[in-house]
């Protein structure tokens, strides 16, 4: 008795923390050096384009093959995101420039947004 009371007492205690990883449910596995880039994404640009960058009724999906490299290549994703786009290829409206977001930063989101394209056999 007294154990089955303390195994029901680990479940529940254990629980929340196995239902966490739903949230930023990544089917791509992020190479440690990418995390912060991974983390900065999920910060300042993931409302908009999705957490796995594949779009939200606010913004395109970056896994479209309008982003990849040779279509927009890194200077054009610093530009948007240091200074906004005007809407051209969607009807999301403008892309204002996201507040916070900096070169340094974007150093760091660039490869990530990068890497996720690979993975995702946009080029
Ligand atoms: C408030 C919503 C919003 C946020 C936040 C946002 N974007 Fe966008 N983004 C958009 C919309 C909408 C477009 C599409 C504009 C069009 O082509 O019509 C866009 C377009 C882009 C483009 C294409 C630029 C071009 O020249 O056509 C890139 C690259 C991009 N976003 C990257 C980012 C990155 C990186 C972040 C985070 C640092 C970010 N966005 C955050 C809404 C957003």
């Amino acid at each position: 008795m007294k154990s089955l009371l303390l195994r029901l007492v680990v479940v529940f205690v254990l629980m929340p923390v196995s239902a966490v990883p739903a949230l930023s449910a990544e089917e791509i596995k992020i190479p440690f050096h990418l995390a912060k880039g991974q983390l900065l994404y999920e910060k300042y640009c993931s409302s908009c384009h999705g957490l796995q960058l594949n779009g939200s009724d606010k913004g395109p999906p970056l896994i479209h093959p309008f982003y990849k490299p040779s279509h927009h290549n890194d200077k054009s994703v610093y530009r948007a995101a240091l200074k906004g786009v005007k809407q051209h290829h969607w009807n999301f409206g403008d892309m204002p420039p996201v507040v916070g977001m900096t070169p340094g930063k974007m150093d760091r989101v660039v490869p990530y947004l990068r890497y996720y394209q690979r993975q995702k056999k946009l080029y």
